[in-house]
């Protein structure tokens, strides 16, 4: 055991609120800071033209059509956000037992990958490899009598990731937590020369009922049939995020995800003292929607929670944050008031 460091001089010589006592010592003896570098701006995609329609579960959250996107796309450069991350709502008549709109090279989440790499090659397009923007029965997999069917699914995962990055995708991010489907894509995408697509990998996602508002977003919630059980994680463990985060490591991510976020704090933190690669913490819709209503009832004050919600991830751990709430962030951290 390391000796705890030789004890403090107790009070009145130790007086801790003395580096708090102006507003320049403590910027001095901070220790965690959130800048617009650490953050993920996921966007929702439908089809038509000139559409920005409100998610009524997400205040202030709208779907895009194309050419809108291609404008949310330049404000996120215009902000200094590194990369936003696309999520379709696919039309119900697109969407099949099998999901395979996935692997239309012309859907609407490889058309929007397509635009905004035209528009603003500078930033980063990140996209889900999963099925349940395509799937009729709202499922991540392939379902055949109840059963999610693990390595049937891989083989259309891979598939969904390599058309993904021939529309231009710089990073896949597999959401669906198959087993062994991150070894997988690294090699269709390396079979197709696209070594260097990087995988952000969702290697940690729970069974969480705090994505219910995304749900409803993608039009996805009210087709689910069950649950997502037999291959989100049970909120109630850790260990097993360990060992999840591990093989999806072996497998090839170059990054991985914790998601939901501020109810997994604690998983980061561990996952961070554990392994030696980039986290992200998913600040998902449920957690966005909750601190918005909160605030509309004027019960909390929206800033404030925002940017304390979003520091506690950076202190926790995490390289940067999934949220909806970076456009805003941004704006307070670069001093824009509009
Ligand atoms: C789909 C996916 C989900 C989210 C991201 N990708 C929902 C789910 O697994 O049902 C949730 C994001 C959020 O709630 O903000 N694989």
């Amino acid at each position: 055991m390391p000796k705890r460091p030789a004890s403090h001089a107790n009070f009145p010589h130790t007086r801790m609120r003395r580096t708090r006592s102006t507003g320049w010592s403590r910027r001095l003896v901070r220790e965690n800071e959130l800048s617009v570098n650490d953050l993920i701006w996921p966007l929702f995609v439908r089809e038509g033209k000139k559409i920005s329609e409100p998610i009524p579960s997400m205040p202030g959250v709208e779907r895009h059509s194309i050419d809108h996107i291609a404008i949310k796309a330049a404000e996120a450069v215009e902000l200094g956000i590194p990369a936003v991350a696309l999520f379709p709502k696919t039309p119900a008549d697109k969407k099949t037992d099998d999901g395979k709109e996935a692997l239309n090279p012309d859907n609407l989440v490889n058309q929007a990958i397509r635009t905004i790499k035209a528009a603003v090659p500078e930033i980063g397009v990140i996209v889900d490899v999963a099925l349940d923007p395509y799937t009729s029965h709202g499922h991540d997999g392939l379902l055949r009598d109840g059963v999610i069917l693990n390595d049937e699914t891989v083989e259309l995962l891979a598939r969904q990731a390599v058309v993904q990055a021939e529309a231009g995708a710089d990073i896949v991010a597999p959401s669906d937590m198959m087993d062994g489907r991150v070894g997988a894509i690294r090699e269709a995408l390396d079979k197709k020369k696209f070594q260097n697509t990087q995988i952000m990998a969702y290697a940690a996602k729970y069974a969480s009922a705090f994505y219910g508002p995304f749900r409803d977003a993608v039009g996805s919630g009210g087709v689910l049939q069950g649950d997502k059980k037999t291959y989100q994680m049970d909120p109630g463990n850790s260990d097993e995020a360990i060992r999840e985060i591990a093989l999806d490591i072996a497998e090839g991510a170059d990054s991985i995800i914790v998601k939901p976020g501020m109810p997994y704090l604690d998983i980061i933190r561990r996952v961070h003292e554990t392994f030696l690669i980039p986290i992200y913490a998913y600040q998902v819709s449920g957690e966005y929607s909750m601190l918005h209503a909160a605030a509309a009832n004027g019960w909390l004050d929206l800033e404030a929670v925002m940017l304390e919600s979003l520091i506690a991830f950076k202190r926790a751990g995490a390289s940067g944050v999934w949220t909806y709430f970076a456009p805003e962030v941004a704006k307070i951290i670069r001093g824009i008031t509009d």
